[in-house]
């Protein structure tokens, strides 16, 4: 498959992968940019719509439009989410209708719009507590344990349908933490909004240190979806994308606070659930890239570094 001089439909572009994806291949396809501005901004795509050859339209997955919309689309790349891993815990449903119904939707309009090529935004969590770290793509068995990881790991086997039923071709991308500029979630975004509103003070979900996962910067992550999309071959190709190693929460708090120019701030443990931040929060996550390394793909930071840049990004 190939992302590059294509008709192309993003979802979720207005988001923090989505608006860094169109910026990336903005000069080389046409692109629809559908997003529902639910979590969005339509200011991120500033610079990719000034570039021309590319439409915005405001339309969510679940309304009556799509496969109108995707007339003479090639490729989708199935971004928008509900990305919040934490909600599902409070009530399941909201996160089963925009990953699960919302996808399913976007596969039936793509099958009745002849789009052939499918690319989705899919997680680490869907491995749940993995025995094996790093991890790579055919571990298994697969036993998420938040509704996020189990709606998005149904996600992956709708496209794996599809793509056997009616001769679709689709590419899973199963995502570390990605963090970098226009992001409005996760624990780095919630560090620094609470190191904003009280610089001495600093709350941390869940129980000192913290969990132990993978970071990968947004330019490392879309590298990787371009790289992985060029490659992929048969109904379905799943790539892990992650940076080789892993940081604590509690290294995450001091790279914020030293970014930030603080210091003698305070920590406050929450204490958390199950040695997790909240029901459903994975302990440890690595994920093994070697697939999307064949590919010639390096990630250029480490966790460390992607995590001080996502800062740096945010207060700039
Ligand atoms: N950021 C991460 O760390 C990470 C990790 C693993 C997987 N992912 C996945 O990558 C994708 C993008 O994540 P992100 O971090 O950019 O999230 P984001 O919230 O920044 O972007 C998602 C976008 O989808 C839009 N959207 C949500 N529901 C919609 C609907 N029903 N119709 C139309 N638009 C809708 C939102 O307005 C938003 O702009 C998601 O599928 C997410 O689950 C993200």
């Amino acid at each position: 498959m190939r992302l590059r001089d294509r008709r192309v439909c993003i979802t979720g572009a207005a988001g923090f992968i989505g608006s860094h994806l169109a910026d990336a291949i903005a000069g080389s396809c046409e692109l629809l940019l559908v997003d529902n501005l639910s979590s969005g901004r339509k200011g991120n795509l500033a610079a990719t719509l000034k570039r021309g050859r590319a439409r915005f339209v405001k339309e969510d997955l679940l309304g009556p439009k799509l496969p109108a919309l995707l007339k003479d689309t090639e490729l989708v790349v199935h971004l928008a989410a509900n990305p919040d891993v934490r909600s599902g815990a409070d009530d399941p449903r909201p996160t089963f209708e925009e990953n699960v119904v919302a996808t399913f939707r976007l596969l039936d309009a793509c099958r009745r719009a002849g789009v052939k090529g499918f690319v989705l935004a899919s997680t680490s969590t869907i491995y749940g507590e993995a025995t094996t770290v790093p991890t790579p793509e055919d571990y298994g068995p697969l036993m998420p344990v938040s509704m996020y990881g189990a709606s998005k790991l149904t996600c992956e086997a709708l496209a794996a349908s599809f793509a056997h039923t009616y001769g679709m071709e689709s590419v899973v991308f199963r995502f570390a933490n990605v963090v970098g500029g226009r992001s409005r979630h996760g624990v780095v975004w919630d560090l620094v909004q609470k190191l904003k509103r009280n610089p001495k003070r600093l709350e941390i979900i869940g129980r000192e240190p913290g969990t132990s996962k993978s970071y990968v910067y947004i330019d490392d992550a879309v590298r990787g979806i371009l790289a992985g999309v060029d490659r992929a071959t048969g109904p379905q190709t799943v790539f892990n994308v992650g940076s080789d190693d892993a940081i604590l929460v509690k290294e995450i708090a001091d790279i914020v606070v030293r970014e930030m120019g603080l210091s003698g701030v305070a920590y406050s443990w929450t204490g958390g659930v199950a040695g997790g931040g909240w029901k459903g929060d994975v302990k440890r996550m690595v994920l093994d890239t070697t697939r999307l390394k064949a590919t010639g793909w390096r990630p250029k930071l480490t966790s460390v570094e992607a995590v001080a840049q996502a800062v740096r990004d945010r207060l700039a």
